[in-house]
C-alpha cells in the first residue's frame, strides 16, 4: 500500500498483544523490518522472529533497558525509522478509591514508559540528521473524562501533552510526532476492562459491551486493523506535513 515503507524499520512497543501486535502485522504486510518489545517477551536482547520481524524483552518503565533495546536495534537492524508506542495498562476504579500504586502504575507505563523511548530515539535521529515518525497511541481517553479511569484519563492527557511538546521541538531536525486516540478497540486489555469496569457499576461484561457499542455512531466497536491502518498513513510519505496531532480512531464517538 505504501511503497515507502518497505525496509523501513519500525519499532512498536507493547507488540506482544491488541493494538501493538496489529500494528507490528500491519507494517510487516508493507515489507517493513519490524521489532516488537514487550514486557511479554522473555529475551533481553533482539530474537528473530517471522520474516523481517523481531522481537524483544523490554519494560518500558525501565530507563537502562530503554536505551539498551534502542541502541541495539540501532546497531543491529539500522536506526529506528519509525516509533510506534502501544505498551499500555488500565486499571478501573473510581477515583475516590484510586490506589497510590494503581496511579503509579498508569503514570509510569502509559505516560513515563512512551516518553522515555520516544527521547531516546529521538535524540538519536537528532545525532545524526535522520528524518523520523514517532506515532504515540493515547486515547480518546487524552481528551475526555470516563468514570472509573482517573489514573489512565491523567496518563494519555500527558501522552498528548508530550506529542504536542516533541513535535514543536523535533520539527527542525525532520521528526514528525503524532497520536493516535483510538475509542473503543477489541483488545485483551478491553475485555478485562468490560469485567473490572462492569463490577464497579453492576453490570455483566456484555452489558458493558452492548453500552459500548450503542455510544459509537458508526455502530461497531474498533479492530486493531482500524488503529494500525492510522499508524500505517502516519508514516507514510500522505503524513509528511503532519505534526503535533492526535487523531481520534473512534468511529465518531470523539470529534474533538
Ligand atoms: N483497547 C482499547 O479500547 C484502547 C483504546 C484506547 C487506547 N488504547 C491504548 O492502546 C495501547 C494498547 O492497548 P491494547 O488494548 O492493545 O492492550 P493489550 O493489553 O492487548 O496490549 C498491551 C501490551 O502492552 C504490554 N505492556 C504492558 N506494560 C508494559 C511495560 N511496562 N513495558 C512493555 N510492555 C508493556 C503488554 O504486555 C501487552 O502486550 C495502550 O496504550 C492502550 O491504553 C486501547
Amino acid at each position: 500500500m505504501f511503497a515507502e515503507l518497505r525496509e523501513r524499520v519500525v519499532l512498536v512497543t507493547g507488540g506482544a498483544s491488541g493494538i501493538g501486535a496489529g500494528v507490528v502485522d500491519a507494517f510487516l504486510a508493507e515489507g517493513a523490518r519490524v521489532v516488537a518489545a514487550d514486557l511479554a517477551y522473555d529475551s533481553e536482547t533482539l530474537a528473530p522472529g517471522r520474516v523481517g520481524e523481531w522481537t524483544v524483552g523490554l519494560d518500558v518503565r525501565d530507563e537502562a533497558a530503554v536505551a539498551r533495546v534502542v541502541a541495539e536495534v540501532w546497531d543491529a537492524v539500522g536506526a529506528v525509522d519509525v516509533l510506534v508506542t502501544a505498551a499500555g495498562v488500565s486499571t478501573l476504579a473510581f477515583a475516590i478509591a484510586t490506589s497510590e500504586r494503581d496511579w503509579d502504575l498508569n503514570l509510569d507505563v502509559n505516560a513515563k514508559g512512551s516518553f522515555l523511548i520516544a527521547s531516546h530515539v529521538a535524540r538519536r535521529l537528532v545525532d545524526q540528521e535522520r528524518a523520523g515518525r514517532i506515532v504515540f497511541v493515547a486515547s480518546q481517553a487524552g481528551k475526555n473524562g470516563y468514570r472509573g479511569m482517573s489514573a489512565y484519563v491523567a496518563s494519555k492527557h500527558a501522552v498528548l501533552g508530550v506529542t504536542k511538546t516533541m513535535a514543536v521541538e523535533l520539527a527542525p531536525h525532520g521528526v514528525t510526532v503524532n497520536a493516535i486516540c483510538p475509542g473503543i478497540i477489541e483488545t485483551p486489555m478491553k475485555h478485562r476492562e468490560r469485567v473490572e469496569g462492569g463490577a464497579l457499576r453492576g453490570m455483566t461484561p456484555e452489558e458493558v459491551a452492548a453500552e459500548d457499542r450503542s455510544q459509537v455512531p458508526l455502530g461497531r466497536t474498533g479492530t486493531v486493523q482500524d488503529v494500525a491502518g492510522v499508524a500505517l498513513f502516519l508514516a507514510s510519505d500522505l503524513a509528511g506535513y503532519m505534526t503535533g496531532q492526535g487523531l481520534n480512531v473512534t468511529g465518531g464517538m470523539t470529534m474533538h
